[in-house]
């Protein structure tokens, strides 16, 4: 079973995508972690962001290992990934390494903004998980307090509502539901919950039945 879960910042996907992998025994691609992963080299090599032949170089020698880095994971990372996300060559350029992920033996779960749209359009399931800009700035800032991070709850709603935009509105691969995805707003739902719904969704999606 191939499984796309799309959707905004902090709405929740890779907590989901995790639990989900874990649940069906399948991989698990965070592949917000690519385009951060491409923002780090520029960033390392001090060059400029929106530099496309630069960046389009470092997508093309990503290695799985470079997704390793615990400095991916930070707030200025997943800034500067939105940057480099919306340089088409960049997505071309990663295409390949997430088709070829999501041809495991027995499939595999794939989290991020173009799976179901994109990466894998014939993905047997595929959710599109939101929450509002508030929550998800909550969740957020709680994040980067665990990380020991600074977490200024304003500023990271005005980040995200940002992003959502840049996200939403760039030209390749926009941030966009497929239209045969299934919505699950996890706004007021608990990671237990939104794990259940998911479970349902999937269920219906694949023609199951479950028990309430
Ligand atoms: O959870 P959060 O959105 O903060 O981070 P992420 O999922 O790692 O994504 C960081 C940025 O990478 C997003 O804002 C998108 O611009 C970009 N991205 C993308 O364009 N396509 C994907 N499949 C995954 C991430």
């Amino acid at each position: 079973m191939i499984l796309a879960i799309d959707g905004p910042a902090a709405s929740g996907k890779g907590t989901l995508g995790k639990r989900l992998a874990a649940h069906f025994g399948l991989p698990h691609l965070d592949t917000g972690l690519l385009y951060r992963a491409v923002a780090l080299s520029l960033l390392e090599a001090g060059q400029d962001l929106t530099d496309e032949a630069a960046a389009r170089r470092a997508a093309e020698g990503l290695t799985a290992t470079a997704l390793d880095d615990d400095r991916l994971r930070g707030r200025a990372m997943g800034e500067a990934a939105s940057v480099v996300a919306a340089l088409p060559p960049v997505r071309a350029a990663l295409v390949e390494f997430q088709r070829s992920f999501a041809a495991s033996p027995g499939g595999a779960v794939l989290d991020g903004r173009d799976i179901g749209t994109v990466i894998c359009p014939e993905a047997d399931v595929k959710l599109f998980v939101t929450a509002s800009p508030e929550e998800r700035a909550r969740r957020r800032a709680r994040e980067l307090t665990m990380r020991g991070e600074a977490a200024d709850e304003a500023q990271i709603l005005a980040d995200i509502r940002t992003r959502d935009a840049r996200d939403s509105s760039r030209a390749t691969a926009p941030l966009l539901p497929a239209p045969d995805a299934r919505l699950l707003d996890t706004s007021n739902l608990t990671v237990d919950e939104v794990f259940a719904a998911a479970l349902a969704l999937i269920a219906a999606a694949r023609g199951q039945h479950t028990s309430p």
